[in-house]
C-alpha cells in the first residue's frame, strides 16, 4: 500500500511533503505523536513520477515474498493512494491519469500488472471500497462505471481474489461480481458476527473476511466452530498507537 496525501510531515523521518495525484488535501485528520492534526495539502505527482510509484508497489511485492508472505493485497481501497486516483474529488489531473473513469483507473491497473509480472496473479489480490466515505475520496456520480470498469479490467489479470471492504447496499456488490471471475471476498463493515455467512449463503460472496472480531478474538476461527462465546472488540483501543487492545484479548481456554 502506498497512503498517498493521508500523511503528515510530522509522521516522516525527514518532514516531507506527502505526494498524491493532485494538490487536494482530504479535509480529515490524521494521528500524530502531538495529538490529532489536519492533513496538509499534498504535492502532485509529476507524470514522470508516477511509474517510480508503480515500481515502489513492484519491489514492495517482491520484499513480501522474500521475507515469506504467501501472496500480497494490492490496497486500492478505504481513501489511500489508488483510491486517491480512482476519485473524482481527489484526482483532477488533465492527463492520462485523470478525467475519465479509464484515466482515473489507469494507475491501479499498472500497479496491478507490476505486482503480477513481479510475483504471479496467483499471489495477488486487490482490495476496494466503493462508495466507502473514508480519507476524503468521492468516486463521483458514475460509481457503479469506476468499479465495473476497473474489475472488469483487472478480472483479465487472473488474479487470486478481489476483496471489498462495504458500507452499502447490494446493488454495486452484484454488479461487481458479474464481471469478475475468482474468489470474491466481502468485508460488510460492522457486521454481527451471527450475520458473518449471509452474503455466502445469499450468493453473493464466496468469503467473508472478518476484522474486529478476528483482532478481539485471537482464535476465533476455534471459537466460531465451538460457537463458544466472544470477546467483544474494545473500540476505545483501536488504533491507538500501542499494544493495548491488539495483542492483549485472551484466548478461548484463558
Ligand atoms: C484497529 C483496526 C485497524 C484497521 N486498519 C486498517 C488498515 O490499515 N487498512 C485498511 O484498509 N483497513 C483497516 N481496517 C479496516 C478493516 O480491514 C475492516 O475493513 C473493517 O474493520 C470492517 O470489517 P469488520 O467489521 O469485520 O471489522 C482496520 C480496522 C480496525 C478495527
Amino acid at each position: 500500500m502506498h497512503v498517498g496525501r493521508i500523511s503528515h510531515p510530522d509522521n516522516t523521518p525527514h518532514h516531507r511533503q506527502a505526494v498524491a495525484p493532485s494538490a487536494v488535501a482530504p479535509g480529515e485528520q490524521i494521528f500524530t505523536a502531538d495529538g490529532m492534526k489536519d492533513v496538509p495539502v499534498p504535492r502532485e505527482l509529476r507524470r514522470e513520477e508516477i511509474k517510480d510509484v508503480v515500481d515502489e508497489f513492484r519491489k514492495a511485492a517482491a520484499a513480501a515474498i522474500e521475507a515469506g508472505a504467501d501472496g500480497v493485497e494490492v490496497h486500492g481501497a478505504n481513501g489511500y493512494l489508488i483510491h486517491q486516483f480512482l476519485g473524482e474529488n481527489s484526482n483532477v489531473r488533465t492527463d492520462e491519469y485523470g478525467g475519465s473513469v479509464e484515466n482515473r483507473a489507469r494507475f491501479a491497473i499498472e500497479v496491478t500488472k507490476a505486482v503480477v509480472d513481479e510475483i504471479g496473479a496467483d499471489k495477488v489480490g486487490f482490495r476496494i471500497s466503493p462508495g466507502a466515505p473514508l480519507g476524503g475520496v468521492k468516486e463521483g456520480v458514475h460509481i457503479d462505471q469506476v468499479y465495473e470498469y476497473l474489475v472488469s479490467e483487472l478480472d483479465k489479470l487472473g488474479l487470486a481474489y478481489l476483496h471489498i471492504m462495504h458500507l452499502g447496499d447490494e446493488s454495486i456488490l452484484r454488479k461487481i461480481r458479474s464481471v469478475w471471475s475468482n474468489p470474491f471476498l466481502v468485508n460488510r463493515a460492522g457486521r454481527q458476527i451471527e450475520d458473518i455467512s449471509n452474503d455466502i449463503d445469499n450468493n453473493i460472496a464466496d468469503m467473508a473476511p472478518i476484522g474486529a472480531w478476528a483482532l478481539a478474538n485471537p482464535d476465533i476461527v476455534e471459537c466460531l466452530k465451538k460457537d463458544a462465546p466472544l470477546n467483544e472488540p474494545d473500540r476505545t483501543t483501536f488504533y491507538g498507537g500501542d499494544e493495548k487492545g491488539y495483542i492483549d484479548y485472551p484466548f478461548l481456554d484463558k
